[in-house]
């Protein structure tokens, strides 16, 4: 079975067409904003602007190896959640396939897909999930036909609070990986609301926290130099206000914050992974989502699988954050449970939530 998927949420255009083993060719087109986070009408233009290029690409590489189209079986789209002007470009083009090649459309939930491609490229089986990225952080697990919600964030996703406090230190977007890279410098510990309620967390409060302390320390810093300044001209300073060489005090605290930021949110996330494993009496796990490329993430929850003796799991870095692959791939399986849509009931659906999907794939084969 050959599907055609695509991907396109947020601010990864992608296109990928997989068979039940691998991926046979993917092209992928990236939307950066100029400024700031990603502005939604701004992602859909981009998306709009090169999804004939990315097709066409998807196309001629398949052809370069002998594909025709005719043997594409099914076509496949992100149908949420999402930006709503970005699922519509990308729903729109579906339908626009699926009607030239007459082959079937399967509307997949972005979630799923992030688990679905994890399961396929790792030996993981029933895993407890931990899918972190920019708009979603969940703690999932399949049960009785549903990737059931252990908990979740009831504010904003921990990629989307990092962007957002990485845009305030005069980062560029995406903050996450830049965060992780400053995290590495750090030399003091600071405290940082850690908030978990039952089995949900918040990440809102972090981000403004952390903001909030980088503000006040760059405040003291720039009163401390004014006061320098003038001893200096006073003492007429035969270094000439040169830098001595050290480093910036407001990046040493940069790194402090970015590490602080760093294991608390990961410990929270840590910590309601840990408490799914021991109600679902499950023993593997499974990293998603695009923060899933920090090591330091990845370092914490590999600790403690260790301790409880699970199993962890992570996909390659290319499977982590959004891409046309994992689409296409729980599309084959969607299209092979005759998981599919009709063109009158393919809308969009911007919070369409994981446990709303019927895992109709894994009824004939129960885990
Ligand atoms: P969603 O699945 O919620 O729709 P998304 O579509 O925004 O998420 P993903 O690619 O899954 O996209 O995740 C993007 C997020 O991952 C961004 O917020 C980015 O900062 C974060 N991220 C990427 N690399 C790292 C890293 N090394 N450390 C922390 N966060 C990271
Ligand atoms: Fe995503």
């Amino acid at each position: 079975t050959i599907v055609l998927g695509i991907e396109g949420t947020a601010w990864n255009l992608s296109a990928a067409v997989v068979d039940e083993d691998d991926v046979i060719v993917e092209v992928t087109h990236t939307y950066r904003p100029a400024t700031g986070g990603i502005h939604p009408r701004e992602a859909a233009q981009h998306h709009a602007a090169h999804i004939g290029e990315v097709i066409g690409g998807v196309f001629s590489q398949l052809e370069e190896k002998g594909i025709s189209h005719d043997e594409i079986d099914a076509v496949a789209f992100s149908r949420g959640p999402g930006l709503g002007p970005c699922l519509r470009i990308v729903a729109t083009a579906a339908r626009m396939i699926s009607q030239i090649l007459k082959k079937p459309l399967v509307g997949v939930n972005h979630c799923v897909a992030h688990i679905e491609v994890g399961v396929w490229k790792t030996a993981a089986v029933d895993p407890v999930v931990l899918y972190v990225s920019g708009a979603n952080s969940q703690v999932l697990a399949y049960q009785e036909g549903t990737y059931r919600v252990f908990g979740e964030t009831l504010d904003i996703g921990l990629g989307n609070s990092l962007d957002k406090f990485a845009r305030s230190a005069g980062l560029p977007h995406p903050g996450g990986p830049l965060v992780e890279k400053y995290a590495k410098e750090a030399t003091e510990n600071i405290e940082l609301p850690y908030t978990v309620k039952g089995m949900d967390f918040f990440f809102s409060g972090l981000s403004t926290a952390a903001t909030r302390l980088l503000q006040e320390n760059k405040s003291k810093n720039q009163n401390q130099n004014q006061n320098q300044t003038q001893n200096q001209n006073q003492t007429q300073n035969k270094n000439n206000g040169e830098k001595d060489g050290n480093v910036d005090p407001d990046d040493k605290f940069l790194a402090n914050i970015c590490r602080a930021y760093q294991e608390t949110a990961f410990a929270m996330s840590v910590e309601v992974t840990e408490r799914a494993l021991a109600h679902t009496g499950k023993s593997e796990v499974l990293l998603a989502g695009g923060v899933g490329a920090n090591s330091r993430l990845r370092e914490m929850l590999n600790q403690m699988c260790e301790e409880r003796g699970a199993k962890f799991y992570v996909p390659e870095k290319r499977f982590m954050g959004d891409n046309g692959a994992m689409i296409a791939y729980t599309g084959l399986l969607m299209y092979k449970a005759g998981d599919t849509l009709s063109l009158e009931e393919s809308a969009v659906d911007a919070g369409f939530r994981a446990d709303h999907v019927s895992v109709t794939w894994k009824e004939k084969n129960p885990i």
